[in-house]
């Protein structure tokens, strides 16, 4: 018979482990996408979208792009992590993991919203051609290419559950597509539709669009609880489980390039090569901690903490 518990503890969960703690900060921080960013910024982004000169029908593709790309990743990765739930045998690891699925859930949320209360609305005032986000013509082949391997990486979880495996699930998903992919784009439209963000990326003449922006500030917090989580448990795996650090290394370096053609393909918005060389960056600081069993990973606060200067973030 099935036990209830496992005789290994008293109580159901440890709140000073990695998930334990992750879940806790993951509750605190909870937000709302249909509520907490204000209509009124939404109305405002359409007002000055639709009211600017400089924002044409190639730099509105790009822009539509941009939004499109993130929209498809979040709801890629919201059905992608549902594998390590299944694989995760900790309950600490299994309540973190399942409020990671939610807050990916809420995140395609946020990107259906936006396009549904200021893309659609922008392109009729501006009498463009509505495009729906899901059109092909946004996704550039390394893009697809690099969603429909971190989606093989996870499904390997179900048949084949090792911790090399594990540690190449993490790599993808939560290094490459959140840390690196995700981390760097949301930097690029930070810096480009914002007053915030940094000036050594070249960007397109948009309007500062306040409530995308908003959002984009509560998904990158969440974003950064996500990274620490995988970060950790590679870590772990790389020095418990005697799993090659080449594992990481390789992995990475192999979707480099798709990350580089993926946050090349909107130039309009935001100039690719500064983006890239954050990325690149960014990238070799992920294996530099990772691969040292001595480092520490950054604090949870320190990880959602929105740090806009290149060489500060993480
Ligand atoms: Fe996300
Ligand atoms: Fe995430």
């Amino acid at each position: 018979m099935t036990q209830i518990r496992d005789a290994s503890r008293e109580l159901r969960i440890d709140p000073d482990s990695v998930g334990g703690g992750y879940f806790k900060h993951a509750v605190y921080n909870h937000w709302d996408p249909y509520e907490d960013v204000d209509g009124t910024l939404l109305e405002q982004d359409r007002e000055r979208l639709a009211a600017a000169d400089a924002l044409g029908e190639t730099e509105f593709e790009d822009l539509m792009q941009t939004l499109a790309l993130f929209g498809a990743g979040e709801e890629a990765v919201t059905e992608d992590l549902a594998p390590l739930m299944l694989a995760v045998d900790d309950i600490d690891d299994q309540m973190f993991v399942s409020s990671q699925i939610y807050e990916e859930a809420k995140h395609t949320q946020f990107f259906d919203r936006y396009w549904r209360e200021v893309v659609h609305p922008v392109a009729d005032a501006k009498g463009f051609e509505r495009v729906a986000p899901t059109d092909q013509r946004f996704f550039p082949d390394g893009y697809v290419e690099l969603f429909d391997r971190t989606e093989d990486a996870m499904e390997r979880l179900l048949t084949d559950d090792t911790p090399e495996n594990r540690v190449k699930a993490y790599s993808h998903y939560h290094l490459v597509v959140e840390s690196v992919l995700a981390q760097t784009g949301y930097y690029g439209i930070t810096s480009a539709l914002s007053p915030r963000g940094s000036d050594a990326v070249p960007t397109g003449d948009f309007p500062h669009v306040e409530g995308l922006v908003e959002g984009i500030s509560y998904i990158r917090s969440d974003e950064g609880r996500h990274v620490g989580f995988g970060m950790q448990k590679v870590q772990h795996h790389l020095a418990e489980d005697g799993v090659d650090e080449a594992v990481v290394r390789d992995t990475l370096q192999d979707l480099m390039p798709l990350v580089a053609e993926t946050v090349s393909a909107t130039g309009e918005v935001a100039e690719p090569m500064p983006l890239v060389e954050y990325a690149r960056e960014k990238l070799t600081r992920r294996i530099d901690i990772i691969t040292d069993r001595e480092a520490t990973i950054p604090d949870v606060e320190e990880l959602v903490a929105l740090d806009d200067e290149p060489a500060a973030a993480d």
